[in-house]
């Protein structure tokens, strides 16, 4: 399969809102979950929406692993393919945690989530998925989520005197050329 490129923050199709997925478990939706993994592997990422390899669905995988560079030190989270999802925050508390972005490569800044949610979906077989999360976890699903809804995390930031460049803000972090 293939590594795809990877759209960056100015391109008009990440602004779409996603197209539902319609079928699952065919083989062009086993075909481009293949291709995402590839991908967001060979970047380091924790997570890919779909629409940031250009494909319009409501499509995203994330987990992480010990070994991540991009982020040591986080909370494992499950190696997840969610399809068609549905976000909704457990009660009015917020919290802040840097974020980047595959499409905003080199930049970090401090984006607000809800600390608690729940979400609902499907995985590429069709089997529904439920989880209350927090923390990293529901950083995380927020953040791909929102790709679904064509918002890039700096459209979340509130503060911009935390954001800016990454070799900058965390000097020493060594995967900074590819975030
Ligand atoms: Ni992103």
């Amino acid at each position: 399969m293939t590594v795809r490129d990877i759209l960056k923050m100015g391109d008009a199709r990440l602004l779409r809102v996603a197209e539902p997925v319609p079928l699952f478990d065919t083989h062009e939706l086993h075909d481009l979950i293949v291709d995402m993994r590839e991908t967001m592997a060979a970047v380091h990422g924790a997570g890919l929406a779909a629409p940031q390899i250009g494909v319009n669905l409501q499509l995203v995988i994330f987990g992480s692993t010990a070994e991540n560079p991009r982020y040591p030190n986080r909370p494992l989270v499950p190696q997840t393919v969610l399809i068609n999802p549905v976000i909704t925050p457990l009660g009015a508390d917020e919290e802040e945690d840097w974020e980047g972005c595959l499409s905003v490569p080199g930049l970090r800044g401090v984006v607000p989530r809800w600390s608690r949610i729940r979400y609902t979906g499907f995985n590429e077989k069709g089997q529904p998925i439920d989880r209350t999360v927090d923390g990293f976890h529901a950083r995380v699903v927020q953040h791909e989520c929102d790709h679904l809804i064509g918002k890039l995390y700096p459209m979340r930031v509130r503060d911009f005197t935390r954001f800016g460049f990454t070799e900058v803000l965390f000097p020493g972090i060594s995967e900074a050329q590819d975030d």
